[in-house]
């Protein structure tokens, strides 16, 4: 299949990058964060997620940042249930992501509700808020491994996709959550999923680096039709209820194959690793994406 011209980068690193930082990051340090990205061409991005303050404490300050952070791009907040869905008409964030994975163990572990209990609960949610404008998102966690239950079946991946479809979402994010899929699975997947969803629904491919694996697999999903991605600037990311997972892939990798393969993003490399350099700082890990290191080691031989 011949390579999309451009690509939509949603940037998950404010969200996905810092709900499993050890470090509570000050909600300033969050919004510099985000105002840098948005500086460097990031037009949708997953600001924070409106969850339990319990369960993940790094989130607990959702309202505070929503506030400071939107503007007339594509800003979204995650909710997982009634009560987030609530918060979200509270504020004035007009962009809902809801996650549910296809596993029930790792549903179990995450939202406290097996799969299905969860589709019930959001059902009716999701009906309302498209009945008041919002765009909506579903991210699709463990559609290729769950580490309680090991692999899943494709076709179990696609049947909960549908389902999303036929609740009214305008876009599906497909997660490979703890970064064990190979690129022959990604764009297998990918293909199924882009060959069997309505051509109406935005599809997009979220990649977890555990094994090294993301980026071959974004290039994997080039070929079979994305042109959606999330990733995280830095590299950040990880889900507090997913042993083992590591980081999302790395923006600046993906934006610098993307653009070295002629294909547009509208964002500026050199600018994204100043938005790293923001954070980076006020996490506990080294930052560890290629384009970020080589970026330090050419500044510290021109200084
Ligand atoms: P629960 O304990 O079953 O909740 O947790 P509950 O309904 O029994 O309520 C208990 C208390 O929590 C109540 O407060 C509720 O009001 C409150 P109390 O009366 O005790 O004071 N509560 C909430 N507070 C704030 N916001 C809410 C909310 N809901 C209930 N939305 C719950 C269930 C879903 C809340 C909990 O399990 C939770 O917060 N889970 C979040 C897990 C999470 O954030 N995971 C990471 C995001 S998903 C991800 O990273 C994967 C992704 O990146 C894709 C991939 O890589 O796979 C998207
Ligand atoms: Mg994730």
């Amino acid at each position: 299949m011949e390579l999309p011209n451009r690509v939509t980068i949603i940037e998950v690193g404010p969200r996905d990058g810092l709900q499993n930082e050890r470090l509570l990051v000050e909600t300033s340090n969050k919004i510099q964060f985000i105002q840098k990205l948005k500086a460097a061409g990031i037009q949708e991005m997953e600001l924070t997620s409106f969850v339990s303050p319990k369960w993940v404490p790094q989130m607990s300050d959702a309202k505070e940042v929503i506030s400071h952070c939107l503007d007339e791009r594509r800003n979204f907040v995650l909710t997982p249930n009634r009560k987030g869905v609530e918060r979200l008409y509270e504020s004035a964030c007009k962009n809902a992501a809801v996650f549910v994975a296809v596993s029930d163990s790792f549903n179990k572990k995450n939202i406290n509700k097996t799969t299905s209990e969860s589709l019930s609960e959001l059902e009716p949610l999701i009906a309302d808020l498209k009945r008041k404008g919002y765009f909506v998102r579903a991210c699709i966690s463990t559609a290729f491994y769950c580490p309680y239950e090991g692999k899943m079946d494709e076709n179990k991946v696609l049947s909960l996709c549908r389902t999303f479809e036929d609740f009214g979402v305008d876009e599906l994010s497909v997660a490979d959550t703890i970064g064990m899929a190979n690129p022959h699975e990604a764009y297998e997947l990918f293909s199924l999923l882009k060959h069997h969803l309505r051509s109406t629904t935005l599809l997009a491919a979220h990649f977890h680096d555990t094994r090294g694996m993301a980026l071959a697999n974004v290039f994997a999903c080039l070929e079979a039709g994305v042109d959606r991605f999330d990733s995280s600037a830095g590299g950040l990311g990880g889900c507090p209820f997913a042993p083992g997972a590591t980081g999302n892939v790395a923006t600046e990798d993906v934006v610098y194959m993307l653009h070295q393969m002629g294909i547009q993003t509208g964002i500026q490399l050199d600018q994204l690793i100043e938005a790293v350099d923001v954070i980076a700082p006020h996490v506990s890990r080294p930052i560890e994406s290629k384009q970020y290191r080589l970026a330090k080691k050419t500044q510290t031989l021109n200084s």
